[in-house]
């Protein structure tokens, strides 16, 4: 394996998933951790040591155990990790308030590098630092410059280390991905036989060491996340999971029966359901404010969790399907013990349990591949983003048991039609809204006066903006003339064609 130490840039995270992406299983530790700690990981080839956006002579600057030059593997460090490394080495780094940033040319002044196999004399890169290298410790020598960076790249071939000043790890720069090829096969020797299944049992072995006979709950959505963590942890503590999943009434058509069948009955959690439809409809009786809706449903969400993870006695562990996107501050710690009013509300101030978070260094699209690993359905691994106030931000205003039925249905059609056209993997979320105003129209011979439904369908890599999807007419021919037809009191179909911005996704 290759371990990258953390040294605070917003892109490391992104260096761990370029190198599993090559094969090689790769973690993001905290950069306190003393050579021996490192090598306790067990076939370690090769250390990066990661960006950051300290200066190596400030006050508290992150440092590194000098024995990690020490054990004769190679080191290849970016950006502040190179600064670092001149600075620990013997050589000199200048300060500077200017920052540096952007894509430009690299120039190879050494092509026979190993680091730089197979690439053109002049590469694109991104730099981005303040500080550079005045002068470089002995042993090294420079392999590359950029138009304001003498030293870009160094190296000292012996010892096989190697310091970029730009992020190889980011798309701007065009061949990054190349060099990291050589540094983790050509230089440490890594095999590229690592896949999801190995990153599977390493967790469960993990999640046992961790847990011994302790107990765990889980908060279970019915979203991937959690999925996959229930799954995960079933497989590795079996019953010692309580997972508990709050129906409120405000889920798809058959959410409720698709997790519980499936999670419940197929993978054999341990789930507590908990159906809670009555108590958040007699809340939201009357309210028609956006905010006011989704304060209540999130505080009663909270209040019904509790209810239950109190009657469950002894409980060691919270787990969550936090993602490394969800991960604020920099470290790695897979547990660290909390006080339980942080996550979920209203739990017994003095109860305190430590978290397991088995996905916290994976991206979206890696949970899916862990999913599909674990023989999880295409239907709960490639689930589209639904919001925690579930259907009830889709129903413009108050509300109601009726208005909740027209939604599903509609939501439910919309969603089998995009299904059964293989559209799912072009649209990243895909609903139906109840405005709640009235129009007129005619049926047969009849005047009617109903409810219009929306169609909300957008293209988006993250939620934070998005396009609206462009659905064939066709398509949405069938969808509009089976609302009308199969959800009682609609009388209009209509598209919402706004962007995000000015847009939001959802209507509330
Ligand atoms: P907006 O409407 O803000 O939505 O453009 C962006 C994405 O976030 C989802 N969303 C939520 N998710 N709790 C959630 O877990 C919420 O309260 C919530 N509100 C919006 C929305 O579905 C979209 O994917």
């Amino acid at each position: 394996k290759i371990i990258v130490l953390d040294y605070g840039s917003q892109y490391n995270q992104l260096i761990t998933r370029r190198i599993r992406e090559l094969g090689v299983y790769s973690e993001l530790l905290s950069h306190r951790l003393t050579a021996e700690e490192i090598m306790a990981k067990g076939n370690v080839k090769g250390i990066i040591l990661s960006g950051g956006p300290m200066s190596v002579y400030a006050d508290g600057a992150f440092s590194i155990d000098d024995a990690v030059f020490e054990l004769g593997i190679p080191v290849l460090g970016i950006c502040y990790g190179m600064q670092l490394m001149t600075f620990k080495n013997g050589g000199v780094v200048a300060r500077s308030d200017k920052r540096e940033y952007g894509q430009q040319p690299l120039i190879i002044d050494k092509t026979g590098s190993p680091i730089f196999a197979g690439l053109e004399k002049e590469e694109m890169v991104l730099m981005s630092h303040s500080d550079r290298i005045e002068e470089i410790p002995e042993g090294f020598q420079v392999t590359a410059h950029g138009e304001n960076s003498p030293v870009a790249a160094f190296e000292n071939p012996e010892k096989r280390f190697y310091g970029f000043q730009f992020h190889p790890e980011v798309r701007a720069s065009v061949h990054g991905t190349d060099m990291l090829r050589n540094f983790v096969f050509d230089i440490c020797g890594a095999s590229g036989s690592w896949t999801m299944a190995d990153f599977i049992d390493i967790k469960i072995k993990e999640i046992r060491q961790l847990v011994g006979d302790g107990k765990v709950l889980l908060g279970l959505s019915g979203g991937v996340d959690s999925s996959v963590v229930g799954v995960l942890l079933q497989k590795a503590i079996g019953d010692q999971l309580t997972c508990i999943f709050v129906d409120h009434g405000l889920l798809r058509k058959n959410e409720a029966e698709q997790v519980m069948d499936t999670l419940g009955g197929k993978f054999g959690l341990n789930i507590i359901k908990v159906d809670a439809q009555d108590r958040f409809l007699d809340k939201l009786a009357g309210v028609s404010d956006p905010e006011k809706k989704r304060k209540i449903i999130g505080n009663e969400f909270v209040y019904v969790f509790d209810d239950e993870a109190q009657k469950i006695k002894d409980v060691d562990y919270l787990a969550q399907g936090t993602l490394y996107t969800d991960v604020i501050e920099s470290g790695t710690e897979t547990a660290q013990t909390i006080k339980s009013h942080h996550n979920v509300g209203g739990l017994p101030e003095d109860m305190t349990f430590s978290l397991i978070e088995p996905l916290n260094t994976l991206f979206k699209d890696e949970v899916r591949a862990v999913g599909t690993e674990l023989g999880m359905p295409h239907d709960i691994v490639w689930r589209q983003p639904f919001p925690g106030p579930g259907l009830a931000i889709r129903i413009i205003g108050e509300v109601t048991p009726e208005k909740l039925e027209i939604v599903r249905e509609s939501d439910a059609i919309l969603r089998e039609e995009i299904a059964k056209n293989g559209l799912e993997g072009d649209i990243w979320q895909y609903f139906t809204v109840l405005p709640g105003f009235k129009s007129v129209g005619v049926m047969g011979d009849e005047r009617t006066y109903d409810y219009t439904i929306g169609i909300r369908a957008v293209t988006s890599i993250d939620g934070m903006t998005s396009e609206w999807a462009r659905i064939p007419y066709d398509v949405l021919d069938v969808i509009s003339k089976r609302i009308v037809n199969e959800c009682s009191h609609i009388n209009r179909v209509v598209l919402d064609i706004t962007s995000k911005p000015p847009a939001t996704i959802e209507w509330e």
